[in-house]
């Protein structure tokens, strides 16, 4: 690479290929006082040429070479990625002349080249002078790339240009989540991104780098990804991978709690269908003595699935959510086909919350051919809902016998249930401790919204004025307490407390019952811990709250 510039001054320099960058690379030697002859159509050969050079997609470079067979003594590409192998059809010496920047939109003459990298190669020390001096005379700087080299540089040049332009356009879809339109969000975000590459270019990465992940600031990192689980689940991995990358940048530590989960990524969430891949997934962390939390959901999450997806994620060191609409615990005249499932959704804000294994089988595979057996609770589980006017104690047999597999088939240090479902919760615990199933339950606290409604995945069947009238399940919880905390104990003046409520509502309740919260045995008045539990059907949705009075469970 010694020639100058000089060198070019009594060649004529064919092109071949009219698209973009042949006409850029044309119209720019022309301006550098070159004599060009094109851009020829593909397939055509300039004529009384001393190189030409093929600016033409890589799968059409060899017979683009084959056909400026003798055509010229020296013939080269613009390719980053084909080897120069790929020009041998032409016969003669062979180059290679890529410039490192990007021809998108207008861009003409010599401004388009200058100051750019440009990756020269070639066959022959003529042939690679001759890609130098091209790539000078167009104000590039050139730098030998060989064969071997080609992809590595070829994919470094990728991740500059083109992953950044993929990475603003995500940035303007999680943009979308904060109300911004896209050509709104790309106005605010360019100032930015010029100013970063400006920093890059000073300062060098690491010192360039800023922000929360640069600070540590895991609360805020955690915030960000619960938005882009919302606003665009499919960029989640994304998110991940570069936060991952950015903190190996920084220097920062993963996550800097003392449990460290050194088998898995931070937020790499793995979903499993089968429970040979389950047990498989958890079998070495058991090995390496990490502890394992379960969450049973059915899905359709919402805050209080996700409060408990935070307690075991803050408790174990490993988090299994089971994600299965479990068709045994639904009557006939149910909402079984109806029940909201968004698998996609319910990933992603699993994996928000930090989830490791997301287990979502099918129901072959819980309930496989030839499934014979039931685990039922008796007892507990005929009244409040399991009574037969109500959803019966078939329900309960649905939902025990179904923990019970999951409870094998993960075998989890830790279970996690909502106080939502009371009696599911007490049912539960009795079915554990009578099996003798090695797992501590914890029940979590009843989330609300902010208005007092207690979440479920069945509010989803709400409309807006039914949604109002649902209220009346929680206000009459309320009103019950209100009656406690005034000194009226007995079971008819709480009853008529919260009763006045639901007719207030207008709802009439398929029961509003005052019961023992060791046993569910029936209670007169309140005394120690009794649960206040109340079903009713609202619209197509069948709501139940509860609430312990007079103490805690
Ligand atoms: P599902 O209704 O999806 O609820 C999963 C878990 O989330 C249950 O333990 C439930 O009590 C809890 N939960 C629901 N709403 C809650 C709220 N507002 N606050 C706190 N916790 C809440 O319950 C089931 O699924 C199924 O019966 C299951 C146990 C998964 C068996 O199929």
């Amino acid at each position: 690479m010694h020639s100058t510039v000089n060198s070019l001054n009594d060649v004529r320099v064919g092109v071949v290929g009219p698209g973009r960058l042949g006409s850029a690379l044309a119209a720019a030697l022309r301006d550098a006082g070159v004599a060009v002859d094109g851009p020829a159509g593909r397939g055509e050969a300039p004529e009384k040429c001393d190189a030409i050079v093929l600016c033409v997609p890589d799968g059409e470079i060899e017979a683009a070479a084959a056909a400026v067979a003798g055509a010229a003594p020296l013939v080269g590409h613009t390719s980053g990625a084909t080897p120069l192998t790929a020009l041998a059809p032409a016969g003669g010496g062979a180059f290679g002349l890529h410039p490192l920047q990007t021809f998108a939109a207008g861009s003409t003459g010599l401004a388009a080249f200058a100051g750019a990298g440009c990756a020269v190669a070639g066959t022959t020390a003529e042939a690679l002078a001759f890609a130098a001096d091209l790539a000078r005379v167009l104000g590039m700087t050139p730098f030998e790339i060989d064969d071997e080299g080609r992809a590595a540089y070829h994919a470094a040049a990728s991740v500059a240009s083109n992953f950044l332009v993929t990475l603003l356009a995500a940035a303007e879809r999680i943009a979308a989540g904060a109300g911004l339109e896209p050509d709104e969000a790309r106005q605010l975000l360019l100032p930015l991104l010029r100013r970063t590459i400006d920093n890059v270019g000073e300062l060098g990465p690491e010192r360039a780098l800023t922000g929360p992940v640069a600070r540590g600031d895991e609360a805020t990192v955690a915030a960000q990804r619960r938005a882009v689980a919302e606003a665009a689940p499919e960029l989640l991995d994304l998110f991940d991978q570069l936060v991952h990358h950015t903190r190996a940048l920084s220097g920062a530590r993963a996550g800097e709690t003392p449990r460290t989960r050194p088998s898995r990524a931070l937020g790499a969430m793995q979903t499993v269908r089968t429970v040979a891949e389950l047990r498989e997934a958890l079998a070495p962390e058991r090995r390496a003595g990490r502890s394992v939390g379960l969450v049973p959901t059915m899905g359709a999450l919402h805050e209080g699935h996700l409060a408990l997806l935070r307690q075991a994620r803050a408790d174990c060191d490993v988090v299994v959510m089971s994600l299965f609409v479990n068709p045994t615990q639904f009557g006939p005249s149910e909402d079984l086909d109806a029940y909201p499932r968004d698998e996609q959704r319910d990933a992603a804000l699993a994996g928000a919350e930090g989830v490791d294994l997301l287990f979502a089988p099918t129901a072959e595979e819980v309930y496989p051919p030839g499934f014979a057996t039931t685990v039922t609770v008796a007892g507990l589980t005929g009244v409040l809902d399991g009574a037969p006017e109500h959803r019966g104690p078939e329900h309960f047999a649905g939902v025990t016998t179904v923990v019970t597999k999951l409870l094998n088939m993960a075998a989890p240090d830790v279970a996690y249930f909502g106080q939502k479902d009371a009696q599911q919760a007490l049912v539960i615990r009795r079915l554990v401790r009578d099996l003798d199933i090695p797992v501590r339950i914890e029940v979590c606290p009843t989330v609300r919204d902010a208005d007092g409604l207690a979440l479920s995945s069945r509010n989803a069947y709400l409309s807006p004025a039914e949604r109002e009238r649902a209220l009346g399940l929680s206000r009459a919880l309320r009103a019950a307490e209100a009656e406690v905390a005034a000194g009226h104990l007995d079971a008819a003046a709480v009853l008529a407390a919260a009763r006045a409520q639901l007719d207030e509502h207008g709802i009439d309740p398929e029961y509003l019952e005052l019961r023992s919260a060791a046993d569910l045995s029936p209670a007169e008045r309140v005394n120690g811990s009794t649960l206040l539990a109340v079903a009713a059907r609202v619209g197509r949705a069948r709501l139940i709250d509860n609430t312990i009075l007079g103490g805690t469970s």
